[in-house]
């Protein structure tokens, strides 16, 4: 079985490239509502909290855990060593994808304490220190999708706003743009065509890592019923 978390509905971009691409996995969703939003936590608050979402899906027998929350991500090493070993984090594969498209530079739009623990320039860095990367705190995104906000479906008071963080990405210079909050993602169109860049999805690229993952676990598929169990 698999696990997937995330504060709220970000972490579903992640379930539906999982569920396109293992029809008969057994999954289990975690939205942690009770502490949302986790882009205003300190990184002690977020490591209590990632450590707990992790322990309650391995109780329900997930094998393989997806943190689909670049928030939650972004502490995953600083986690007690069996909670590490059995979660995936996004950021480290997304830095990649961004890395391997940008020409220019990277921006990256996230929630507050994303950035404040500025593991996406780490990442990149890590992979190639010439790059130039922007990252920019967009909270108040994460409400707006919370809220319903998604790509066809922005009314024009949240289109205010996406013009507004638009503007900031498009004066870093950057050509791709990091989705740095799985919320984010439900937004992917309109970012694009409002910025005009390349975007990474950290959910896309998360995805693909646990799905190589479950597969390894499972070579032959057949296992499994399908069944998605939010908690
Ligand atoms: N979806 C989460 C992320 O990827 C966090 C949103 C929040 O709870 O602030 O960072």
């Amino acid at each position: 079985m698999i696990g997937i978390f995330d504060s709220g509905v970000g972490g579903l971009t992640a379930l539906y490239e999982v569920r396109q691409a293992l029809a008969r996995a057994d999954i289990v969703y975690l939205a942690d509502r009770k502490n949302a939003p986790y882009g205003t936590k300190t990184k002690e608050e977020l490591i209590r909290l990632v450590t707990e979402d992790i322990r309650r899906l391995a109780e329900r027998g997930a094998e393989k855990i997806l943190i689909a929350c670049c928030t939650a991500s972004a502490v995953w090493g600083e986690l007690p060593t069996r909670e590490r070993e059995i979660a995936i984090p996004i950021i480290r594969p997304a830095a990649r994808a961004a890395a391997e498209s940008a020409r220019r530079g990277v921006a990256v739009i996230a929630t507050e304490a994303t950035v404040r623990l500025g593991a996406f320039s780490r990442e990149v860095a890590r992979i190639n220190p010439a790059i130039p990367v922007n990252e920019i705190a967009a909270q108040e995104l994460v409400a707006l999708v919370e809220g319903g906000c998604r790509d066809g479906r922005v009314s024009e008071k949240d289109l205010s706003v996406l013009c507004g963080v638009s503007d900031k990405i498009r004066n870093t210079g950057a050509d791709t743009l990091i989705l740095g909050c799985t919320h984010f993602s439900h937004l992917e169109r309109t970012l694009a065509s409002l910025t005009g860049m390349q975007t990474v999805s950290p959910a896309r690229e998360g995805a693909r890592v646990i799905i190589e993952e479950y597969k390894k676990l499972h070579p032959s598929r057949r296992s499994g019923t399908g069944r998605v169990h939010y908690l």
